[in-house]
């Protein structure tokens, strides 16, 4: 059965919002704990626009099963990386225009910081894993790097209008797990996933993980964070 880790981020936009200090992501991770999160997810972004220096900190000492950072390329985040040893990073591309990640970290046309970066950290004893568009160019190159894992993007495959679209989206996503699984790599995917467009991965065994945050945390509000995510592992366990 693949795992799920839950990005408390939107736990936190909830908060900065209105500056206030609740809902407390760090609440939220552990809530999704207790319901069997095999792992939390937060996107220290360079703005600090939901997590803050200090949920990263206490989540740090808190969670039982695995931290996963998110963050972008840069000196600053790589310190904080050392710093705190997260479980995993997940290197993901970042601008201050988006409104959350919009694609995956095209691999291609940059220099060689990204592998910079990769060593440093794993290194370190922290083992990275490359959010990445389902392409093999870009699998080949995250394996050239010697990146431990990569997310696949599913936010293209989520948003696709149109049965066609959506029907080549995803087999993109099967090739693309396929591939990184023969090439040895570990296999997230995440972005945009919610409570229909999970089944859809019915079948493809190759995924390790779900990274999975704002429809979660959306159905949290409604239900709470026990049952949302409970609900959503019921239906990975049935993949
Ligand atoms: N994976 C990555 C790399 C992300 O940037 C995000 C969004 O922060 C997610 C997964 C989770 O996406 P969503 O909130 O749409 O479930």
């Amino acid at each position: 059965m693949a795992g799920l880790a839950v990005n408390v981020d939107h736990v936190a936009t909830l908060r900065e919002a209105r500056k206030s200090s609740y809902p407390d992501p760090v609440a939220a991770a552990m809530l999704a704990e207790m319901a069997g999160a095999g792992g939390i997810v937060v996107h220290l972004r360079e703005d600090r626009r939901h997590i803050q220096d200090r949920d990263l900190r206490i989540l740090r000492n808190i969670v039982q099963t695995k931290l996963i950072l998110e963050m972008a390329c840069t000196n600053e985040m790589v310190g904080i990386a050392l710093d705190v040893q997260p479980d995993l990073v997940t290197l993901v591309p970042e601008t201050q225009e988006e409104v959350t990640t919009e694609g995956g970290l095209e691999l291609m046309s940059r220099d060689n910081t990204i592998a910079e970066i990769v060593g440093t950290l794993q290194d370190s004893g922290i083992p990275v894993s490359i959010f990445i568009d389902p392409s093999p160019e870009q699998i080949k190159v995250a394996h050239q790097i010697n990146v431990t894992m990569v997310e696949i993007h599913t936010g293209i495959f989520c948003d696709a209008e149109g049965a066609a679209k959506r029907e080549r989206a995803f087999s993109d996503i099967v090739d693309a797990a396929k591939f990184a699984r023969k090439l040895n790599l570990g296999v997230n995917a995440g972005h945009g996933l919610c409570y229909n467009t999970i089944k859809t991965f019915k079948g493809l065994h190759e995924i390790d993980e779900f990274s999975i945050g704002h429809s979660i945390v959306s159905r949290a509000v409604m239900v709470g964070m026990e049952k949302a995510v409970k609900e959503m592992l019921a239906l990975i366990k049935d993949l």
